[in-house]
């Protein structure tokens, strides 16, 4: 699926190496996800508003595998929600794929989300009563597909999470770390332009945990999957290859992974009062 862009890629980051970084992303492509000066303010009961997001600029390239990491109540799961197109800002503007989708209706933005992003959830979110197969074949259901197709389609997934002799079996008959790989299938089965995870190893002791950020280290270094992770944990940002670092609504990092996390932790500063 994704390979053969992937590919294309790298021979094309091969050809120019010695153009500046910014300038071959400018040339190579799209950003997959594009926050454009994007607020969002929630109403309070009593009257009023509050804001939970400032000024927020972000650009995720395809083949990156970012972490968005911030202490509780920072904004992060505000953020998921407007990038996994789940809600919309109130100001400012979001090109998903260079599609705007600012100001698309609710119906749209189903879509736009079936198509073009896979979920994954702390808590892995699978349908308890259906089977393992079953649950990877699920966003398939809106495409079209003919049966033969889909069931084809999750076995392959399946295969490469590992779990291809589970699938007959129900959720609650797996493991932790076995739920959110089936949680990671299906998240690929319809082949989306990102993988937006929320919290994905916070249900999970730090074993599973770790198997499933090597797990996601593997699907973007050798297949390229763009992936987006939110975490509160900087050893867990850390298995990605960049950090953007939320506090009080505000970026105040963006960039590789710092040696340690008092790099973060000073950043803070820029809007501590
Ligand atoms: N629907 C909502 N209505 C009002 N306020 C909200 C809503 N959703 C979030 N908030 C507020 O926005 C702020 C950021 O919340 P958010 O859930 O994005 O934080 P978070 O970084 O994901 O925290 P955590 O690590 O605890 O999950 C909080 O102050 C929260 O109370
Ligand atoms: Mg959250």
């Amino acid at each position: 699926m994704h390979i053969n862009n992937f590919q294309k890629i790298i021979e094309f980051d091969k050809i120019c190496t010695n153009i500046p970084i910014s300038n071959v992303r400018e040339m190579k492509q799209t950003p997959v996800v594009s926050l454009d000066k994007i607020n969002k303010s929630f109403p309070l009961e009593v009257g009023g508003e509050q804001q939970v997001l400032f000024n927020i600029n972000i650009k995720i390239y395809p083949g990156e595998f970012v972490a968005i990491m911030g202490p509780s109540g920072s904004g992060k799961s505000t953020c998921m929600n407007l990038i996994g197109a789940l809600d919309t800002a109130t100001s400012g503007v979001y090109e998903l794929y260079g599609r705007d989708i600012t100001t698309m209706s609710p119906d749209e933005l189903a879509t736009v989300r079936n198509e073009y992003i896979g979920f994954v959830f702390q808590n892995f979110n699978l349908l308890p009563k259906r089977s393992v197969l079953d649950n990877v074949m699920l966003p398939l259901m809106y495409r079209g597909l003919p049966m033969t197709e889909r069931v084809r389609r999750a076995r392959e997934m399946l295969k490469l999470v590992d779990l291809e002799k589970f699938e007959t079996y129900l959720p609650t008959q797996l493991s932790g770390g076995m739920k959110q790989r089936v949680a990671i299938a299906r998240a690929l089965a319809g082949d989306p332009k990102i993988i937006l995870a929320d919290e994905p190893t916070g249900a999970l002791d730090s074993k599973m945990g770790n198997e499933i950020l090597r797990f996601f280290k593997k699907l973007n270094k050798e297949m390229g999957i763009t992936i987006i992770m939110i975490t509160h944990e900087f050893d867990i940002a850390s298995y990605a290859n960049r950090i953007i670092h939320i506090y009080d609504g505000h970026i105040v990092y963006d960039g590789p992974v710092p040696k340690n996390e008092s790099v973060l932790i000073k950043a803070e500063q820029k809007v501590r009062k």
